[in-house]
């Protein structure tokens, strides 16, 4: 199966990572992180509490959302619309953890992000790639840092968001929580700079044999 699946708890470097993995391999790249805060999102404007788990399941259904590929990257329209900065906002990082927990949210996504694999070659990055979404992927990571420096990074992007608490919801929930694959490879990113991550995944692409036609 062409998909290497990166996973990892908030802030870990994981899109970026998988981001510029996709980018070196010419593979798309999808940020699934990115679809459970547009659909938090689409639930918010419809005015339904996160804490309301059938609410929030109603709501799912009945919001709209489609998803592309194109030049390498995924896209979302949700309602219609492509979302815009509030997918990183306070309110939509207080939410998505909460609107992410429950199963219906959870069925409509993991079935779309299955369909994008027959597009073409992925790198997917989030918290179930490995374990749920694509348990036969040949390549699986799970990228980590201590709480202390995820909570650096995420405030040198100009974010006040709570990463200790996500990660709580994350790794406590029933459906799908996160944990890495007993079969992926785990990098502790906490003193690796970014290039050195991204090189480290793609040494073991190549170790593995993951054979390209461009000179990466
Ligand atoms: O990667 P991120 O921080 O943008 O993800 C936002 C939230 O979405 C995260 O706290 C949990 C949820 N999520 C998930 O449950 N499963 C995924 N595959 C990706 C994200």
């Amino acid at each position: 199966m062409n998909v290497i699946a990166i996973d990892g708890p908030a802030a870990s470097g994981k899109s970026s990572v998988a981001h510029l993995v996709a980018e070196r391999l010419g593979w798309t790249f999808v940020n699934t992180g990115n679809m459970y805060r547009a659909m938090t999102w689409a639930i918010l404007q419809r005015g339904v509490d996160p804490a309301d788990s059938e609410g929030v399941a109603r709501a799912a259904a009945e919001v709209s959302i489609d998803f592309d590929t194109a030049n390498g990257q995924s896209t979302i329209r949700i309602d219609g619309r492509p979302p815009g900065p509030e997918l990183t906002g306070d309110e939509v990082n207080k939410s998505v953890s909460i609107v992410a927990a429950v199963p219906a949210v959870r069925e409509r996504l993991v079935a779309s992000q299955r369909a994008l694999a027959v597009l073409g070659p992925l790198v997917m990055e989030g918290r179930d790639i490995g374990t749920v979404v694509f348990p036969d992927a040949a390549f699986k990571f799970y990228i980590d840092a201590s709480e202390e420096v995820r909570a650096a990074r995420r405030r040198a992007q100009g974010h006040a968001d709570s990463v200790g608490e996500r990660d709580r919801l994350d790794t406590t929930r029933k459906t799908s929580p996160l944990v890495a694959a007993p079969d992926a490879i785990v990098i502790d990113s906490s003193h690796m700079t970014l290039p050195e991550v991204v090189e480290h995944v793609l040494a073991v692409l190549r170790g593995r044999g993951l054979a390209s036609s461009s000179a990466w």
